[in-house]
């Protein structure tokens, strides 16, 4: 069959390598694709946001099967509209509609969705610039630190963690009153602070039934040790220790299953995956956040330990049938190290020329933002390239995406050499 994949980051990348291999794939596709992805199928020049392009594209090229990496175009409603045109309606899109993608796009909706079926969560309340006043006596009197989040999509942005209630009640005024994110503040959710250690759990689920696919720690901070400021990820483990058969049924039973079951109570069709990001407190798990898509750099760290094939398994989404396939995983160790550009995730260069990639050894080179520029690979985005090893320690598989990271060069670029520290 074949296949589209919208995106062109490290995701995308560990998505198209693992589709590469499976023996149902007659040609792949990604839109728009890095210099990485070249390799395992054809990059098309299309924004993912252009759901015309997508279109024509799709029909020109007999596309049975679309999977979507990021969220915009989930949130933007590429799904539904592939429903409502009858040359699209019969081809599958892996990704919600509209409707469940607001478990991502807006955060008061996740959290009356969370509340309505008992799904652990930070205790939170949520204000409007009408209801202004309301928030600031609110912030008064609530525990320290406090949680603000922009109810919509922010880049990533959107949440803050304040310390006295002087600075809450400032970005509080900040988001409601000043629009500092945009349409994405018009509401905001005040919320508990929860103290623990966090997971990325993913589930891949056709609506009625789901599998649980490997979870994963992402390190966000850009320094050693987690500290400084926050990136979208600068590497990942999977398996997490801590995440052992007692946690995960607890995931399962809290979480996972009253999820599925509220998206079916609540009348949302859900074909795709949820990525429950979430806290452990003390051996209980809360839900921080729920995305709709994959998490990246955590996909690099997921899809190597997926041992059954992938596109397999979305067809089981796309037929409705995923309860009868198999998922096998295999109990190595993935790390994955993410190479980034000099000052992100502040201001950065793009245009650098990437050599040595030639010189990895034991790991898989995943690009990010890379582009092919006069027959060579430049940096074009703050996250470059991510690095994976597979092992059967935790510390075999570090060191040697570590190695293999080192013997990746570029002016200027910088990277982690510590993932996993937490948990060796
Ligand atoms: P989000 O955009 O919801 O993923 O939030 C970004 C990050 O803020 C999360 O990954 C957490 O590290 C942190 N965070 C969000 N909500 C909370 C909370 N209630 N308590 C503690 N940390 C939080
Ligand atoms: N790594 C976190 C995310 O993808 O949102």
């Amino acid at each position: 069959m074949n296949i589209l994949l919208l995106g062109s980051g490290g995701r995308e990348s560990a998505f198209a390598w693992k589709i590469s291999q499976s023996p149902l794939l007659s040609q792949l596709y990604i839109a728009p694709g890095n210099a990485g992805t070249g390799v395992y199928g054809k990059n098309v020049n299309i924004k993912v946001t252009d759901f015309n392009a997508v279109k024509d594209f799709v029909l020109k090229n007999s596309i049975q099967l679309v999977l979507v990496g990021p969220e915009e175009p989930l949130v933007k409603g590429i799904h539904d509209f592939f429903l409502a045109d009858d040359e699209l309606k019969s081809i599958p899109v892996i990704g919600p509609r509209e409707e469940g993608a607001r478990l991502e796009g807006s955060k008061n909706f996740s959290k009356a969705f969370m509340r309505r079926h008992n799904i652990p969560t930070a205790a939170s309340a949520t204000f409007t610039k009408a209801s202004l006043s309301e928030g600031l006596s609110y912030l008064e009197t609530h525990p320290l630190p406090v949680v603000l989040k922009a109810d919509g999509l922010a880049a990533g942005k959107g949440v803050l963690i304040c310390q006295t209630v002087e600075e809450a009640q400032t970005e509080l005024v900040a988001m409601l009153q000043d629009a500092k994110f945009g349409e994405a503040s018009s509401s905001v959710v005040i919320e508990q602070f929860l103290s623990g250690i966090e997971l990325s759990v993913f589930v891949l689920t056709d609506g009625k039934s789901y599998k649980i696919l490997p979870e994963a720690k992402d390190y966000k901070r850009i320094g050693e040790g987690d500290t400084g400021l926050n990136t979208g990820g600068m590497g990942s483990i999977s398996p997490v220790p801590f995440a052992d058969a007692e946690f995960m049924k607890k995931v399962e039973d809290q979480i996972i299953k009253p999820t599925v079951h509220g998206l079916k109570m609540d009348l949302i069709p859900y074909q795709g995956f949820i990525f429950i990001g979430l806290m452990n407190c003390g051996g209980d798990p809360f839900v921080i956040e729920y995305n709709v898509r994959m998490g990246d750099p955590e996909t690099e760290s997921v899809m190597p330990r997926i041992e059954s094939d992938f596109v397999d398994l979305l067809l089981g989404v796309a037929n409705g049938n995923l309860e009868e396939k198999e998922l096998k995983v295999s109990a190595k160790t993935a790390a994955t190290v993410m190479l980034v550009a000099s000052g992100y995730p502040g201001e950065y260069l793009k245009g650098k020329v990437i050599t040595g990639t030639e010189n990895v050894r034991g790991s898989t080179v995943f690009h990010a933002g890379t582009i092919q520029e006069d027959g060579m690979v430049k940096t074009a985005g703050g996250r470059v390239l991510a690095v994976t090893a597979l092992s059967d320690t935790m510390f075999g598989a570090v060191q040697q995406a570590v190695t293999d990271a080192g013997r990746i060069y570029w002016d200027g670029r910088y990277f982690r050499t510590d993932i996993g520290f937490d948990l060796l």
